[in-house]
């Protein structure tokens, strides 16, 4: 993952819990654990384990994994401690409505990470492919090896690092990759909207990947009849977390 251009250092790593990917991303939990899920970014989330300890099918894709585990358990407690000093740097500023939810949002985000960092640890240990090291805007999976991609916390957030050309080569990928592509925020670090997603709409409209905006969530699929990036995408199956299943 070295000489990946912006540097992955440069964005920070997160470790949100399953329950926060549920609520955020709208999934219903029966059809998730159907699916075949990609997370892309992992980052320091439990998801992946939560999914695959319920019974489903999870594999993570981030540049993170490229380390071993050590390497790794150094990152993201370094990220969890600057993650904590923005959280108190916010209260401070008169956040009154962190007051509260603070110690639980903290120990929530860091039992999230201590459990990733185990599975990460036992899968490297049993030479594993739960935790894929790969970068946007390309993945190492054949086309269609996914019924869901979620994406929480990468597009959109850094547009001051991605531009516009890399956004649509990260999301024609991930259709390529996924049947149903779910990206989630369509905001900035800064809490702004991203200021080009109508652009991004059209231009990934134009070959072949319609969009929709579902409670602040970007649903992404190539579109049957339309030529896209990839023939051989699989189509999107109804009912696997999409239609009816979000929440
Ligand atoms: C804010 S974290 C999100 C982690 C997790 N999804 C969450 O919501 O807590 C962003 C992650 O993106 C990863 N990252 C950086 N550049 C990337 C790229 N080009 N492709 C995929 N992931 C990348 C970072 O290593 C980091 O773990």
């Amino acid at each position: 993952m070295r000489g990946l251009d912006p540097p992955p250092e440069q964005v920070v790593i997160t470790s949100r819990d399953y329950d926060e990917y549920l609520a955020a991303l709208g999934l219903d939990e029966p059809a998730l654990l159907r699916a075949r899920v990609l997370d892309c970014p992992g980052g320091a989330s439990d998801f992946a384990r939560t999914v695959r300890e319920r019974g489903g099918r999870a594999v993570s894709a981030d540049p993170l994994y490229a380390g071993t585990p050590d390497e790794v358990a150094a990152a993201v407690g370094a990220a969890l401690e600057r993650g904590l000093g923005r959280a108190v740097a916010a209260l401070r500023r008169g956040g009154a409505g962190w007051s509260a939810g603070l110690p639980e949002y903290v120990e929530r985000r860091r039992r999230s990470a201590l459990r990733f960092l185990a599975d990460y640890a036992r899968d490297r240990a049993a030479g594993g492919s739960d935790y894929v090291a790969a970068a946007l805007p390309a993945l190492p999976f054949p086309d269609g090896a996914f019924d869901l991609a979620v994406v929480p916390n990468l597009l959109f957030a850094y547009a001051d690092l991605f531009d516009l050309d890399w956004h649509a080569a990260a999301v024609r990928e991930l259709v390529r990759v996924a049947a149903e592509v779910r990206v989630h925020p369509l905001t900035g670090v800064d809490g702004l909207p991203y200021p080009r997603l109508g652009e991004l709409r059209r231009a990934l409209a134009a070959t072949g990947v319609g969009t929709t905006v579902r409670a602040g969530t970007l649903v992404c699929r190539v579109r049957r009849s339309a030529p896209g990036p990839s023939t051989t995408a699989a189509p999107p199956r109804s009912g696997a977390t999409g239609g009816g299943a979000g929440r």
